[in-house]
């Protein structure tokens, strides 16, 4: 059978991530790799065993090519999601959808004209106690959704190297929008954001923000991200809670059940998202590329469609309105 063809653009944490997993799955082939700074390209592709295309043209211009991971900053997806449009490639969007809702909105409508499969990767999709939350609301045993706190806050040094060029609601807000909508069933109808601004005023966007918010049904919840933690503090501190009028779920992602003691001071280290076992990656993001592979070629149904992606990225703007404006802010239903 033949391999799928597949290439990433955008060569850094995430990038990487992809190609090594592409490499590592046996109906796959990484084709190609491409990053716009060209040296770091032709390093990376001769430790993924790969050609590095030197432009776009050449890139898209491979005949041969199924699919392209778009693995760049927030602020470059647009333009890229549109050229693989165009010459008819599949597409693996790194999240979000584009920081930019008429962006976001022009991709949806290009990538459905040109019938090609987009999946953004809104990871906790692949996590397994978000999935299992989404089948407990589902079963009906939490009965009716009253309440929701959600959380997810990132070191410092995370929002150091992105330099103002998202927001960390673009940047990690979307994760939880997505999340909240998906395992509740629920919609988003109403947001409230309030955002603190300090140590990255250089780079002029917040620290953190919090929001309350309304679902459809009549629940209340809210949600807190930051990108300012301290230097030594975990490496993950993700929350989901909803209580309903049955019972209760709780995701608790901060103690990993494992604690390393070294070098003078103690880590929960991740075991879910990205694990080397036995010399191959494994975890989170290996279930979510192979949902991709699967979609493209064997026509499996997508675990998240596009317009979902987008929604979230227009949530995130109304929660940025509502920062603008400090007033609660109604979200659209439709995509306008
Ligand atoms: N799913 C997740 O959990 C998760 C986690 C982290 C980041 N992300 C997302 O992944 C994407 C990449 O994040 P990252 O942390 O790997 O970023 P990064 O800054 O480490 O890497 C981005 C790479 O893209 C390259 N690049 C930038 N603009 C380009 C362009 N126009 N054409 C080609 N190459 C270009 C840069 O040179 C760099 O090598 C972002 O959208 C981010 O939000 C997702």
């Amino acid at each position: 059978m033949r391999k799928m063809k597949v290439a990433v653009i955008g060569l850094g944490v995430m990038g990487q991530t992809h190609a090594r997993i592409y490499t590592e799955h046996a109906g796959v082939e990484l084709a190609a790799v491409y990053d716009i700074y060209q040296p770091h390209a032709r390093q990376m592709a001769e430790k993924y065993r790969t050609k590095a295309a030197g432009s776009l043209e050449e890139l898209f211009g491979m005949e041969e090519l199924d699919a392209v991971s778009i693995c760049t900053s927030d602020d470059q997806h647009y333009e890229l999601a549109m050229l693989a449009c165009k010459h008819g490639k599949h597409v693996l969007m790194e999240k979000p959808l584009a920081t930019d809702l008429k962006e976001a909105k022009a991709i949806v409508e290009q990538a459905k004209a040109s019938g090609i499969k987009m999946m953004v990767g809104h990871t906790l999709r692949w996590d397994p106690r978000y999935y299992h939350a989404r089948q407990t609301v589902a079963s009906g045993q939490l009965g009716s959704p009253l309440h929701l706190y959600a959380r997810r806050n990132n070191s410092y040094q995370n929002g150091l190297r992105l330099k103002g060029r998202t927001s960390v609601l673009m940047f990690l807000g979307v994760h939880d929008i997505d999340a909240i909508e998906w395992v509740t069933g629920d919609r988003i109808v109403e947001v409230y954001t309030v955002e603190v601004r300090n140590r990255l005023n250089e780079f002029n966007v917040g620290d953190a923000a919090v929001t309350t918010f309304k679902l459809a049904s009549g629940a209340v919840g809210s949600y807190e991200t930051s990108w300012v933690m301290p230097d030594q503090y975990y490496e993950l501190d993700a929350k989901l809670d909803i209580v309903g009028t049955e019972g209760a779920v709780n995701i608790n992602i901060v103690n990993q059940n494992i604690q390393r003691h070294t070098e003078g001071r103690f880590t929960y280290p991740d075991t879910m998202y990205g694990m080397e076992m036995y010399g191959r990656l494994t975890g989170i993001m290996k279930e979510e590329l192979t949902s991709f592979i699967l979609a493209v070629t064997e026509d499996a149904p997508l675990p998240i469609m596009v317009e979902e992606a987008y929604r979230a990225v227009q949530i995130a703007t109304c929660m940025e309105q509502s920062l603008q404006t400090g007033l609660p802010v109604i979200v659209p239903s439709s995509i306008d």
